[in-house]
Order: C-alpha cells, then structure tokens, then sequence
C-alpha cells in the first residue's frame, strides 16, 4: 500500500465493530489483535498508521499512540451518541450489553462483521455457509429484520458493536472526543 502512494494505513484489530477489510483472504483465523496489529505495522511502513479496534476511552488511545500509531479510528463508543444514528433497538442491546458478547458474523450482509450476539446468530451460526454472498444477505433478511424492529426486538437485527462497549456514554460526540483526547496532551 506505502508504494502505491497511500497516505495513511488504517490498521484494524479484529476486535473492531461492524465490518473490516478483506483484501488477500477471506478467513478470520488470521485476524490479528490490535495490539499484536498495530506495531507491526508501525515497524513495516514509513506512513502513519491509523490504530482502530477496541479502543474506547483515553487510556486506550494513549496506549495506541505508545504503540507508534499516528491517531486513532473509533466507532463502537460513539454509538450512544445522540448524533449517532444507532437505532432503538440497536441503543437498548448496546446499553444492556457486557462488554464481549459480541460474535463476527456473515449473517446480515454476507461479509464477517461484529455486532452484539443475537438469537438469529444463536440460532443459524454466526458463519452461516447459508447466507446469500455480499451484498444479498441484507436483503433476504431485511423482512424478518423489519417484523422484529417493529416489536421493538433486535433478535434479527444487525447490532454492530466491537468488543469493547465499556466506552459507550450518552454524551455528545464532541464531549466524547473531548474525554477520548484528553490523555495526549
Ligand atoms: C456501526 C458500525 C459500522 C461500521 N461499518 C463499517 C463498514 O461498513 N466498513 C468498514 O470497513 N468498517 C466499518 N466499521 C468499522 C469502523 O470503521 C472502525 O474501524 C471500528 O469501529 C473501530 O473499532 P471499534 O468499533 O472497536 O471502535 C463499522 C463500525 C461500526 C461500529
């Protein structure tokens, strides 16, 4: 990527909410950890390195930056957000969510990404060799998604959240990036 002129490479840990990139192979065994990710990184390129990946409060960043990263990318803990467009059902799981129960799985799109652990993952497999490939599986199970949404059930929803939800607030994001920073100075 550095010699195809690239400016930045994001490098994201499997613990990553929602999707993640899949570019040379397709199995999620070879996923790295962010920590194991990151400094690897950091060491094979002369770019900077964006770190993202279960990274939730300011330790967390600081903890990034130490490991060489240049910034961070965070998604998970500004899912509370009000200026987040996280669904009801999406805020009461996230709310009601220990921390690790999430699961990669290809269920809602037919690519891996993270969400909260549901019963449709439950009950089909989080890696279903069933769902309809990239992009359809979003589509076949759009019904089934919109029947339990309007009962106000995330039972078949896709409920993207990383493995870290310790950092979700219900503050504003500006708060929160405030709060996130604050640590680098
Ligand atoms: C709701 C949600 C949707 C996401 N959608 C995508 C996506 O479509 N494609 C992608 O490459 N990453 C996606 N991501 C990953 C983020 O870009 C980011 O790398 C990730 O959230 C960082 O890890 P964290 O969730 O532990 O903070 C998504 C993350 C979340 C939380």
């Amino acid at each position: 990527m550095e010699q195809q002129g690239i400016d930045a490479i994001i490098a994201q840990g499997l613990e990553a909410g929602g999707h993640r990139g899949h570019f040379l192979r397709d199995e999620i065994n070879i996923q790295m950890g962010s920590y194991a990710l990151v400094p690897q990184i950091v060491r094979a390129v002369n770019i900077p390195v964006i770190a993202a990946g279960g990274i939730a409060d300011a330790k967390g960043v600081c903890a990034a930056l130490t490991l060489g990263a240049a910034g961070v990318q965070i998604g998970t803990a500004y899912m509370l957000c009000p200026e987040a467009k996280t669904s009801r059902v999406h805020r009461a799981a996230l709310k009601n969510s220990p921390s690790g129960q999430t699961t990669l799985t290809n269920l809602f799109s037919g690519r891996p990404a993270r969400g909260i652990t549901n019963r449709i993952i439950r009950e089909l497999s989080a890696i279903c060799p069933d769902a309809p490939e990239f992009p359809m599986a979003t589509s076949a199970v759009a019904p089934l998604r919109a029947a339990g949404e309007s009962n106000d059930s995330g039972d078949f929803s896709p409920l993207w959240a990383g493995q870290n939800t310790s950092g979700c607030k219900e503050i504003s994001a500006a708060h929160l990036t405030e709060e996130l920073a604050s640590g680098t100075n």
